[in-house]
């Protein structure tokens, strides 16, 4: 008996050019939830691929002297490269290009035909190359261009077959319609609804003014048309011809998830084929939306377009997972921005996850010898956070079902917090000093390993990578591999007597002020609004107090400032970098007594010149008289404090 089988897809991309950003996106939403489900136990069948042919590609390949082929398997090489950088864990790759794709869909050609909803006639009209789409003069935007790009359409006039579309509106038109789930979000529903509304033409199938595509089984004249060619894909890996058992398991699919713009073609023109082929629809048509750079769709054409593979080489892939994936509500369309990025990468990665793991580690490691020692009764607070925990994992199971992904990420974000917070609500290093409190010291412990045993296979499908680190630093005894949802539906699963493994940071911290690659960043400063000197009473904003950046850091060095008897020049580890501050505290300590200090430093002090010295930051102390002490904490350099 097998279990339950899951069939997602991605669109096949164009190897027109280098992959973009926005292609990413949808992988990594589709390959998120391909993990999800099969974390949930489930057989997944996970697609995607390359749509090879068609007039753009041949004019492409043309225009630098090469063969279509040679072009794509250039391009399609680096596709794969991508993905694999990406993460990507796709089942199989499929090329148009490929013989066994042809097979099929020479295939289902004459099967539409000897049904009688294929036939030969002309075709007089507009067509869109980038799009590879015809259009209609009514069709048209206001500007008489493509109205999916906007870019101008050419007219043709050819020899062409075609396929009776118009015999299956009233199908499409009332499947659409009795099944509300069918295409998502209701937005993109609304606008097929409409669109059939206005009149399906039957649609031409075939092209004889240029030869890269398959060739129509019973006229070698013509090419198959290439939306007719690279919307049958996504039965040639399922077996549609050669594994019958294969196929009757994943086909329907689950989802095809696509961009919003090529909708029309997964939910109307697909529907229509499987109709005349006798097939049951997908399940889903999901649109998700775009990502903009000011406002316009990021597109080669507009020079837009943000490279994935310089952003993977200087983040790593799974920041760059992480970002798409929370940032950005599916099916809406998402700013993509670098500075929101490290943003992301300093706040969620670093400071909540990164400091999670490495305070847990580190206590474990400092108050049990490395030894998770089993837990024994429940305090109020344990209780909170063992019900807080239990309930992100139904989240995340319910949420990821339906692939409310950022929702499912803020929900386990939350949850970090939490675990972060009972750190301070349990306040661990004073248990440590009281020789009465070791179970109670043993039992958060406990909670805190298991809660980020916990939160590794709740990130796993997000972050694959960093949710094995996590894994292996816990040192859990199981394989990664072979950890399933079930395993975290019960709190207790991390064995007591197991030893931690070794603290390694996961995420570095990014010095927004030294990344000179990020002029966004930079923009953003000069553009912040100047401080309202005009306010009268002393109460100031949360967004007043969050322009006040502090940060832990470790004070390295100390030395008095000559001829200045209250000043000392300290050099402090920022976490990412080693300034020079310079404090008026020389009368309160003695330079030695300051070393390795962990002081709070204000990050973003404009430096100022103070006895000759340059001074970057100022450390926060607390005074009352003559009596001051450095505000001093237990934490990593490079934690923020807010
Ligand atoms: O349309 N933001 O291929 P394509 C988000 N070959 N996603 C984007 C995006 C952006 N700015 N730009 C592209 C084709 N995408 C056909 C598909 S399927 C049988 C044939 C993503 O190379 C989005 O998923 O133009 C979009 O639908 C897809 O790339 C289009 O890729
Ligand atoms: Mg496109």
């Amino acid at each position: 008996m097998g279990s339950k089988s899951f069939y997602i897809t991605t669109p096949i991309y164009y190897p027109s050019a280098k992959l973009h950003i926005g292609h990413a996106y949808c992988t990594t939403i589709a390959d998120s939830v391909a993990r999800y489900h099969r974390l949930a136990g489930e057989d997944v069948f996970f697609l995607t691929g390359s749509d090879e042919h068609g007039q753009k590609i041949q004019e492409k390949a043309e225009a630098q002297g090469i063969k279509p082929i040679e072009y794509v398997d250039k391009i399609v090489a680096e596709f794969q490269k991508l993905w694999d950088m990406l993460n990507i864990s796709n089942d199989d790759f499929i090329r148009t290009s490929q013989k066994r794709h042809e097979k099929v869909v020479q295939e289902i050609f004459r099967r539409v035909y000897d049904k009688g909803d294929i036939y030969k006639g002309a075709y007089k009209g507009l067509y869109c190359t980038p799009c590879e789409s015809f259009w209609t003069e009514l069709q048209l935007d206001e500007n008489g261009c493509c109205p999916d790009c906007g870019r101008p359409v050419k007219e043709v006039a050819e020899e062409a077959y075609f396929f009776k579309m118009s015999k299956y509106a009233d199908r499409i038109l009332k499947y659409i319609e009795d099944n509300p789930d069918f295409i998502q979000p209701v937005s993109r529903r609304n606008e097929m609804i409409n669109f059939i509304k206005q009149g399906l033409d039957d649609l031409c199938i075939s092209r004889t003014s240029f030869d890269w595509g398959i060739p129509v089984p019973i006229d070698e004249k013509h090419v198959i048309y290439v939306w007719f060619d690279a919307l049958t894909n996504y039965l040639t890996p399922i077996g549609f011809l050669d594994d019958q058992e294969k196929f009757n398991k994943f086909w329907p699919a689950n989802v095809h998830l696509v961009g919003k713009e090529i909708v029309r073609f997964h939910s109307i023109i697909w529907p229509c084929i499987l109709m005349a082929l006798d097939l049951p629809l997908p399940k889903q048509i999901y649109g998700h939306g775009w990502l903009v750079v000011d406002g316009s769709k990021m597109s080669k054409s507009l020079g837009n377009v943000v490279d994935p593979v310089e952003l993977i080489n200087k983040y790593g892939a799974d920041a760059i997972r992480y970002f798409l994936l929370r940032e950005i509500n599916l099916g809406q369309d998402g700013n993509f921005s670098e500075l929101a990025l490290v943003q992301r990468i300093n706040a969620d990665l670093a400071n909540d996850l990164g400091n999670l793991l490495h305070r847990t580690l580190n206590m474990v490691g400092k108050f049990q010898k490395g030894e998770v020692l089993a837990a024994s009764g429940r305090s109020e607070v344990d209780e909170s956070l063992i019900a807080d925990a239990m309930a992100t994992v139904k989240t995340f199971d319910e949420g990821m079902a339906g692939m409310k992904i950022s929702t499912v990420i803020k929900a386990v974000w939350a949850f970090i917090s939490r675990a972060n917070k009972y750190i301070d609500e349990t306040v661990p290093w004073a248990l440590a000093k009281d020789v009465n409190k070791k179970q109670e010291l043993a039992n958060v412990m406990y909670n805190l390993v298991e809660s980020l045993r916990i939160i590794s296979v709740l990130i796993a499908p997000f972050m694959p990578t960093t949710a094995e680190r996590i894994w292996q630093q816990l040192n859990m005894p199981t394989s990664f591999a072979d950890v399933r949802l079930d395993d975290i539906k019960t709190w207790g699963g991390t064995p007591a007597g197991m030893h931690i493994g070794e603290a390694q940071q996961l995420f570095p911290r990014i010095e927004l002020e030294k990344e000179d690659a990020v002029p966004a960043a930079k923009e953003k400063k000069k553009d912040m609004p100047k401080q309202d000197n005009t306010a009268k009473d002393d109460e100031i904003t949360i967004d007043d107090f969050g322009k006040v950046k502090l940060q832990v850091v470790e004070i390295l060095e100390a030395e008095p400032v000559p001829k200045a008897d209250k000043l000392l020049k300290l050099k402090v580890n920022t976490g990412s970098e080693v300034r020079e501050v310079v404090s008026g505290i020389a009368k309160h300590y003695e330079p030695t007594q300051l070393i390795g200090k962990k002081v709070i430093l204000v990050m973003n002090l404009k430096p100022a010149k103070i006895r000759g010295v340059v001074s970057h930051g100022m450390i926060l102390a607390a005074s009352n008289g003559d009596e001051l002490e450095v505000v001093s904490v237990d934490m990593p350099a490079g934690s923020v404090v807010k």
